[in-house]
């Protein structure tokens, strides 16, 4: 069932939504890692699956008019969401590649930083976006990543339906080649590419009622619902009847719920 260009959380609408949205909630820890990353007016930057706006416009303000910002994204609507993005916001140093992260035909050697979110913990074969990374930063460079890991993403008191919800999403992703808990294995991915100066910074979150992540355990089922149902993993009803059930149980404001475990995760390319 492996299919190499697969990407865990569907290509359609509902999927660029969360992504815009997340933006704007990630908006004050994205500037927190980029500020770690020093980077300089006039920096070459890639971030490999961009997405329809992820980073790129932090970045863009942060390596000025001098400097160059390349996304590099597969999924067309989001290609051109980005473009539409930029161009709205008159941001002339954003360049939108629709490529493969894994081969993207960009130089090698050729950026001083190469940045990728959320990417890793959404598609087989991770390395070879790590591979992609460290190939195309110059030496010297840095290489910074961002990532998930399904360790913290839990509820107390237990919820029924959380753990179901939890086993068939976590069934679909491995028999797709998809490793969720890629988030703490990722130091290693860098470190097996070569890159030295490893750091790692891991960040966990509450999201309390009302909060807009509080239910993205319920967003990724109903992204990929459809394919849950069809590739067998769950029956309609019983994926309905989960769902009515977890939207209950995460209404009770004695409930607590805690957000993946996010690695922050930097290398250096040796000279
Ligand atoms: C969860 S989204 C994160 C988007 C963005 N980095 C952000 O932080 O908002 C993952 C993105 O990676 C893209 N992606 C996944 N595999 C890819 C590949 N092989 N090449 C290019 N983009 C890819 C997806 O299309 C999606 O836009």
């Amino acid at each position: 069932m492996l299919k190499r260009d697969f990407y865990l959380l569907g290509q359609g609408e509902a999927e660029s939504r969360r992504l815009l949205e997340q933006t704007d909630l990630l908006k004050p820890e994205a500037e927190r890692f980029l500020d770690r990353l020093n980077i300089t007016g006039g920096a070459r930057v890639v971030d490999l699956g961009c997405g329809p706006r992820g980073l790129l416009g932090l970045l863009a303000a942060r390596v000025g008019t001098d400097g160059r910002v390349v996304g590099v994204e597969r999924n067309a609507a989001f290609v051109e969401a980005a473009r539409r993005f930029i161009a709205a916001e008159r941001i002339a140093n954003v360049e939108i590649v629709e490529a493969d992260a894994k081969a993207s035909g960009l130089p090698p050697d050729g950026f001083d930083l190469v940045t990728a979110r959320l990417v890793l913990v959404n598609v087989p074969e991770p390395e070879r976006i790590v591979a992609e990374m460290a190939a195309l930063v110059r030496p010297d460079g840095t290489v910074a990543s961002y990532e998930a890991d399904l360790g913290a993403l839990l509820c107390d008191p237990p919820s029924r339906a959380w753990d179901r919800l939890l086993e068939i999403y976590t069934a679909y992703a491995e028999a797709h080649g998809v490793d969720l808990f890629i988030g703490r294995k990722t130091h290693r991915l860098l470190r097996d590419t070569g890159l030295v100066e490893i750091d790692v910074k891991p960040i966990v979150n509450v999201y309390p009622p009302g909060h807009p992540r509080r239910t993205i355990l319920l967003d990724f089922v109903t992204n990929c619902r459809g394919e849950l149902v069809h590739e067998t993993f769950a029956d309609g009803n019983e994926l309905n009847d989960l769902i009515a059930e977890l939207q209950h149980d995460l209404a009770d404001p004695g409930r607590l719920v805690t957000s993946h475990l996010f690695y922050e995760t930097t290398g250096r390319k040796p000279r």
